[in-house]
């Protein structure tokens, strides 16, 4: 659903001096502070997250914000650690990507949910152009969950293990796994995973859509239980949570959904959050965007099983929406002039009212 920035160098938006900007609820703030990682962890959850993007990282208004471990205490890299970028030739391991999102997210104490080992998008070429056996393609796949698992041994709270292998109805979407594999090349990326990351880390499930209780959302649910019936590991899932406003689903919904996984002892975390709006945008579709973000962070804040929520990307110039949906965009929580938004002061003013204990428990 993702597709790369990297390759694709965006003209970067100077930083302007940014206006103080008026929004419901708290007059004019000067100070945002604390920022959003640290009034998550007052209300209960590990942490307030965005994933970060390479081609972004020269840019230093853009870094001081993403590194600031009291805005955001975790960071996912956007595609730094993606199959085409870290085995771009067979067993030929390019950790550069990675490293540049992990190295400074080390420093400023941030968690790390790592993503992802298994995906059918972003394959490199020698792989996806490969006329694979069924155990030449486990071996391939073992070997890249062996080696990136111990290059970033103890450095990721969370890996996405496997990303968007289901479609809609339910049914597994047909990729170059379930095709030269069968269904079960699900459970042997979980077990690959469990045996070659370091104790503890918590192995997801990742995907999209299932933010509701539909045939994608209890397909994934019934895994879950023939996993748990079978010993095969999985720790959460992870509910994407790329919303459109008008269109999302409600608080209600949302906690509805993560109860599927939650109900089995899982931990859910939304992995991905954004909203869009269809541009032009105006004060009123930014008041709608703002109450979405703000329901979907108080739909984890009230589920106690949900361990944080991360934003895809916290800046509108960088977000994947309008590459992917022309005619949408302002998906984030930043706008262009590194101004935040009412939705930054909704998620805000929800978490500071949730502090001091979770209103689910
Ligand atoms: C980090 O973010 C917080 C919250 O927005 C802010 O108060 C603080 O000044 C920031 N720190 C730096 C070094 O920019
Ligand atoms: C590793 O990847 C980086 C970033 O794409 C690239 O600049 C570098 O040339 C690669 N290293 C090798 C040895 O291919
Ligand atoms: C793929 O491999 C099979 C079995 O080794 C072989 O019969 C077939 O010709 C190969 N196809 C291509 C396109 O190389
Ligand atoms: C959901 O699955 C049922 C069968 O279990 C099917 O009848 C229905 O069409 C599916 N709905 C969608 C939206 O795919
Ligand atoms: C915003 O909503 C108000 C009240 O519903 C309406 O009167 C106004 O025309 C709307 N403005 C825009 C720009 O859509």
């Amino acid at each position: 659903m993702k597709p790369s920035h990297v390759l694709n160098l965006l003209p970067l938006v100077a930083a302007s001096p940014a206006p103080v900007h008026p929004h419901p609820g708290f007059g004019n703030r000067p100070q945002p502070a604390p920022g959003l990682g640290d009034l998550a962890k007052k209300a209960g959850l590990k942490y307030f997250g965005t994933a970060v993007d390479n081609v972004v990282l020269d840019n230093e208004k853009y870094t001081s914000i993403a590194f600031n471990y009291s805005e955001f205490n975790q960071i996912t890299p956007a595609n730094g650690q993606k199959w085409m970028y870290i085995e771009p030739s067979r067993n030929v391991f390019n950790y550069t990507l990675g490293d540049q999102i992990v190295d400074p997210s080390k420093d400023a104490g941030q968690l790390r949910r790592c993503h992802n080992f298994l995906w059918h998008n972003q394959l490199p070429d020698w792989l996806s152009h490969g006329n694979w056996t069924k155990t030449a393609l486990l071996s391939v796949l073992e070997n890249h969950i062996k080696h990136e698992a111990d290059y970033y041994w103890g450095d990721c709270y969370a890996w996405d293990v496997v990303n968007e292998a289901f479609n809609d109805d339910g049914t597994l979407r047909q990729d170059i796994w379930l095709q030269t594999i069968g269904p079960e090349y699900i459970e042997h990326a979980f077990r690959f995973a469990r045996k070659y990351t370091s104790p503890g880390t918590k192995l997801y499930y990742n995907d999209y859509g299932i933010e509701r209780v539909n045939n994608k959302s209890v397909a994934i649910q019934q895994m879950v239980k023939d996993f748990g019936k079978r010993g095969v590991p999985i720790d959460g899932v992870g509910l994407q949570a790329h919303f459109t406003v008008g269109r999302s689903p409600s608080y209600t919904e949302i906690r509805a959904s993560q109860q599927l996984y939650t109900g089995l002892g899982l931990e859910t975390a939304l992995t991905e959050l954004d909203v869009r709006i269809e541009l032009p945008d105006n004060a009123n579709k930014t008041a709608a965007q703002a109450t979405v973000y703000a329901e979907s962070v108080r739909a984890c804040v009230d589920e106690k099983r949900c361990v944080g929520v991360t934003v895809w990307d916290f800046w509108d110039p960088v977000s994947w929406v309008p590459d992917t949906f022309p005619g949408w965009g302002d998906a984030c929580l930043w706008d262009e002039g590194f101004v935040r938004k009412p939705a930054y002061y909704a998620v805000a003013d929800m978490l500071r009212k949730a502090a001091g204990g979770r209103k689910g428990e």
